[in-house]
């Protein structure tokens, strides 16, 4: 029996759904993807939702939108993928890292404010593997030092904080499609803001810096009138390709979620009391979404003193459990430690040690939502024999 880590749910709905665009010829960025916009918002109650090459463009967007640029700083989580914080260094800026909480794997809130400066400009909170950063108190803080934020909830679609989707409070909330999130268009990416003067500025830079979109042109009168081009811009499009299978997604996506927390309570149960592996913990004012199902090796309590013993033992277990065709991963990595960041501005494993020890020790067990009793059951049989590995 093989495996993996995850795997994406498609059916006859989304080869049916492609065959739209294909018919039509329309296949770049046209009424697929406005249809697409037009459910996630009516899914997530989010407003003004711009569809996106990925969530990393999305995130780009973002801090083009609120003016970042050199000069600038943006705290970010130690713990999260590259993307966050290559965005800043995109913009010329610099992002500044804060370590984590070690329970949910995101930004520790009482270490933000000890890291702005008079050239902070933004935080980035990451909603991680589907649990909501602490989203009121860092609003509130930001309010305070009149910082911006956006919030990265690339793993976050169906994830909700405070009864309301995840993203409801930043100034910009930005999510994935990437085949490892709850619901996929192959890449994929959306930006959601209330304000009315970003949302039009995004739609622009998406789309070469253009007054207005290509279905907009076409739908109107005197459509071979090209737009204006008053700010440069970046092709950032989704393609109606990939917005045909994301509205069948979303269709799906309350099935989807279901399984999900369904196979992720089954783990949590087998897990209940485990000598080595801690399940995630998930705070009372989130509901996760269970993007990945994201477990804490930790025999005995982790420190920087005793992580390297404990990685070796946590990596003997993932080879255990490869050689029974049964994939894992860490939960992501701690990019002060990736070598572009740690060399360019001289950081330690100690500098952030919660997201290091995160980085070291995290393992994540396949979860997807057409997973099988049958091959759950025989990925916690070989989690529950996990003694004789070390
Ligand atoms: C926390 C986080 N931010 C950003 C990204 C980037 O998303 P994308 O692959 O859609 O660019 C990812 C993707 O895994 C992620 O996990």
């Amino acid at each position: 029996m093989k495996i993996p880590i995850s795997k994406p749910y498609f059916g006859e709905e989304e080869r049916r759904a492609l065959m739209q665009p294909l018919e039509t010829g329309w296949v770049v960025q046209g009424p697929q993807v406005a249809e697409f916009e037009s459910r996630f918002a009516n899914y997530t109650n989010l407003p003004n939702p711009i569809a996106t090459t990925s969530c990393t463009t999305a995130l780009h967007l973002a801090l083009i939108a609120l003016d970042i640029g050199p000069g600038d700083e943006v705290l970010v989580p130690a713990f999260t993928w590259v993307a966050t914080a290559n965005v800043v260094e995109m913009q010329g800026a610099r992002p500044v890292f804060v370590d984590i909480e070690l329970d949910t794997f995101n930004i520790d809130l009482f270490k933000i404010e000890s890291c702005i400066t008079s050239r902070t400009k933004a935080i980035i909170p990451v909603s991680l593997f589907g649990i909501s950063a602490p989203m009121k108190p860092i609003i509130e803080l930001a309010k305070s030092y009149n910082l911006k934020v956006v919030e990265d909830d690339a793993c976050a679609v169906g994830a909700k904080y405070q009864e309301r989707h995840a993203g409801a409070l930043a100034d910009i909330a930005c999510f994935s499609f990437h085949p490892r999130k709850a619901i996929t268009t192959g890449e994929g990416g959306m930006v959601t803001t209330s304000s009315e003067l970003m949302t039009d500025r995004i739609r622009s830079l998406r789309d070469h810096g253009a007054s207005k979109s290509d279905l907009v042109r076409h739908l109107g009168n005197r459509s071979y009138l090209l737009p204006e081009f008053n700010q440069v811009g970046y092709n950032y499009r989704m393609t109606d390709l990939q917005g045909a299978i994301g509205v069948v997604q979303l269709e799906r996506l309350p099935w989807i979620l279901e399984q999900r927390r369904r196979i992720a309570k089954k783990y949590d149960e087998a897990l209940r009391g485990h000598p080595y592996l801690r399940p995630p913990v998930v705070p009372p004012d989130c509901q996760h979404g269970y993007q990945a199902y994201v477990t804490m090796f930790q025999p005995e309590p982790p420190t920087i003193a005793n992580v390297t013993r404990l990685n070796i033992q946590r990596n003997k277990l993932m080879d255990k459990l490869e050689a029974a065709d049964i994939a894992t991963r860490p939960g992501t990595h701690a990019v002060h430690m990736l070598g572009y960041y740690s060399q360019k501005y001289s950081l330690r494993p100690e500098d952030f040690p919660s997201a290091y020890l995160a980085d070291q020790l995290t393992l994540t067990l396949p979860l997807y939502p057409q997973m099988t009793e049958p091959e759950q059951s025989y990925v916690i049989d070989h989690m529950t024999g996990v003694e004789r590995y070390l």
